[in-house]
């Protein structure tokens, strides 16, 4: 089922506020188009500075808006999104992503917030693969292991952007060329990244890539999401559409194990608090400082779309979903916030936000039994992730 349709038949379910244009359809006809036109005035972007890189160039921030005044921050550099402003169960409008009022918090604090990530998402073991027989060799960055692309991963990258408007959404094209060698992999890659805004509340992410030489790619999205804004996350709730989980070594490489959720603390396959059993006495938990861990998708293909996530506040009522065509997501309850940084007069406590980054599994490229992450020329890399907002009365 296409995600407007699904979103839609959740949101009626579950009795969302922003369901009212929906309901306009028993409408007479002349005031529905009214409304339609009145919608499409309401999509809405614009464009300002957002500080210098030490390089001397400027960077920009583009901020959309829809007809229920949902608000998407979006930087072309690490096509960061910056904020996300959405209505609580009372139609106040609330920031539910962590992240800083300039360019400048982010080049000094480097913890992917909000970010793009690639080349890969997440770690590979020493930073090490083989293709075809050769070796390849990517940077350092996470102890001795490589993490979300490297260095000069697409998190740090100003990219070429150009904002658009249509009839049904609003967003920003992305683009860039990574050359081959760049972080230590192959290919010269060809990369566009679409954001897109729409009226039902969805933010969609859309990437592309082409490369000319065998090489391994795992685009996703860093975003740190709290949706009342600000303290700790460990009393809102978390449903994750897996069975099954990775787990990891004490480096956070998965072991190749693929291992049930159930009778364990990382059974999210029904919704509850995030604090539950996060405390409880468990290896894994140990490794990851809390949750930091891959889960396999309930899912019948590796490219199936469909909801990866459910997270929700019980207090201000918002609900995010989260959907993807990829076959695994990256919870991680924001173990490594220490309570010393502050953006947008927010301070980022331990578990103060938490990440659900849809992906490919951690360390796939030595990982035979996991879906692959090969990419070859004359083949295209296509993904998807959905962010929807809602409430819950
Ligand atoms: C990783 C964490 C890492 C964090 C960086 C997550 O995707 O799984 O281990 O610390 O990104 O902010």
């Amino acid at each position: 089922m296409h995600l407007k349709h699904l979103t839609l038949a959740v949101c009626v379910a579950m009795g969302c506020a922003q369901m009212a244009y929906a309901q306009t359809s028993a409408a007479p006809a002349t005031q529905k188009a009214a409304e339609v036109t009145k919608t499409v005035a309401q999509l809405n972007f614009s464009e300002s500075p957002f500080g210098k890189l030490p390089t001397g160039e400027a960077t920009t921030l583009y901020t959309f808006t829809n007809a229920n005044g949902v608000v998407v921050k979006v930087t072309n550099y690490g096509g960061i999104i910056t904020a996300i402003n959405t209505p609580d169960k009372n139609g106040k409008m609330g920031d539910i992503v962590l992240g800083f009022d300039n360019v400048t918090g982010y080049l000094e604090n480097k913890s992917y917030f909000g970010a793009l990530i690639g080349r890969y998402g997440n770690r590979i073991d020493k930073g090490q693969f083989s293709i075809d027989g050769k070796k390849y060799q990517l940077d350092i960055n996470d102890g001795k292991n490589h993490l979300h692309g490297g260095a000069k991963g697409f998190w740090s990258v100003l990219w070429d952007a150009k904002p658009f408007k249509s009839e049904t959404s609003v967003g920003v094209t992305l683009t860039h060329t990574s050359p081959d060698g760049e972080g230590g992999y192959p290919g010269n890659l060809k990369v566009s990244v679409v954001y897109e805004l729409t009226n039902s509340n969805e933010l969609t992410v859309r990437y592309n890539a082409t490369t000319d030489k065998p090489t391994h790619l795992n685009m996703t999205h860093h975003p740190y999401f709290n949706l009342a804004g600000k303290g700790s996350i460990l009393d809102q709730e978390l449903y994750i559409n897996a069975s099954r989980y990775t787990p990891v070594d004490s480096g956070l490489i998965p072991t190749g194990e693929i291992a049930e959720v159930a009778g364990t603390p990382f059974d999210f396959t029904t919704s509850h608090a995030i604090g539950k059993m996060i405390g409880q006495k468990n290896d894994q938990l140990k490794n990851g400082g809390g949750y930091d861990h891959n889960y396999v998708l309930n899912k019948k293909s590796d490219n199936e779309w469909g909801l990866d996530a459910r997270f929700s506040d019980p207090v201000s009522g918002r609900v995010l979903e989260v959907y993807s065509d990829e076959p695994g997501i990256q919870f991680y309850s924001g173990n490594f916030l220490t309570g010393k940084v502050v953006g947008k007069g927010v301070t980022f406590e331990n578990r103060g936000a938490i990440c659900l980054e849809p992906q490919h599994y951690p360390d796939t490229p030595n990982k035979p039994n996991f879906p692959t992450t090969l990419v070859k020329p004359g083949t295209e890399y296509n993904s998807k992730i959905g962010f929807k907002f809602l409430v819950n009365k």
